[in-house]
């Protein structure tokens, strides 16, 4: 039976697409404070900024396009005889809009989560304070995006995969938010061999048996070339 892959990506898978990370220099957490626009606390207290940041982050992941990383990963899922899961921090819908499949552990700018009901629907472009669920009609509509201090989705999914796989691979990713920094040692537990790639040293690096260095948009589909070069009938 062919390996199963697992991809975790994170913000710099994205980056060449014109979207900032969070973390680097001039990244979205030195512009706008973390406790103010992506907590639940921060919601209560000022809903029409915590709005506004995500409002302004849909309008621009709307626009953008995926580059050659989002292309490759889509085509390793489609062309890799075994499984291809890739689980992404990203909200932006970049993986989607390549033709890939994937689990969104941090939510998506797309949907909207009512706050009262647990009701899901498609975001419009401008949410706004009081945004009013279509199934319970109370006013609680929210970006449906995990905020720190909340349980990101799919983890027992996400799990079974870790503990199954044979290759893991972090892409984009700086290895400073949990649960997902952790996954390099479950899938290593899990005997995985284990791959980053990313423009610099992240975190967790150590604990990667490869590493790939540069830009996504190289580096990514140069990784899966190599793994479809590798599979006996091509
Ligand atoms: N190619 C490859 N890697 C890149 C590129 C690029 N062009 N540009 C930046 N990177 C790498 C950086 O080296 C860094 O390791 O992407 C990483 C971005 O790190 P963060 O900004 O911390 O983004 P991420 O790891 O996705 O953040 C995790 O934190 O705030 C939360 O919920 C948010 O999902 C996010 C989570």
């Amino acid at each position: 039976m062919a390996d199963k892959i697992v991809i975790l990506t994170g913000a710099g898978i994205s980056a060449e697409s014109g979207l900032g990370t969070f973390r680097d220099e001039g990244g979205l957490w030195a512009k706008h404070r973390i406790q103010d626009v992506a907590t639940p606390e921060g919601f209560a207290h000022d809903p029409a900024l915590v709005h506004g940041f995500y409002n302004a982050r849909r309008a621009q992941a709307a626009e953008a396009t995926p580059n050659p990383a989002h292309e490759a990963l889509a085509r390793l899922q489609r062309d890799w005889p075994g499984e291809v899961v890739i689980v992404t921090q990203n909200v932006d819908g970049l993986h989607e809009k390549a033709g890939a499949e994937v689990i969104h552990m941090h939510g998506a700018l797309d949907s909207a989560l009512c706050h009262a009901c647990g009701h899901r629907w498609p975001a419009p472009p401008e949410m706004v304070v009081g945004e009013p669920c279509p199934a319970c009609g109370a006013g609680a509509g929210r970006p449906d995006v995990v905020w720190f201090g909340e349980m990101p989705y799919h983890m027992d999914r996400i799990e079974e995969h870790l503990l199954t796989c044979d290759l893991f691979a972090a892409v984009g990713t700086s290895g400073k938010v949990y649960p997902a920094a952790g996954f390099v040692e479950e899938a290593t537990f899990a005997g995985a061999r284990t791959v980053e790639l990313n423009l610099s040293d992240s975190d967790v690096s150590r604990i990667f048996q490869e590493h790939r260095v540069g830009p996504a948009s190289r580096i990514v589909p140069e990784w899966v070339a190599a793994l479809l070069r590798g599979i006996p009938s091509c």
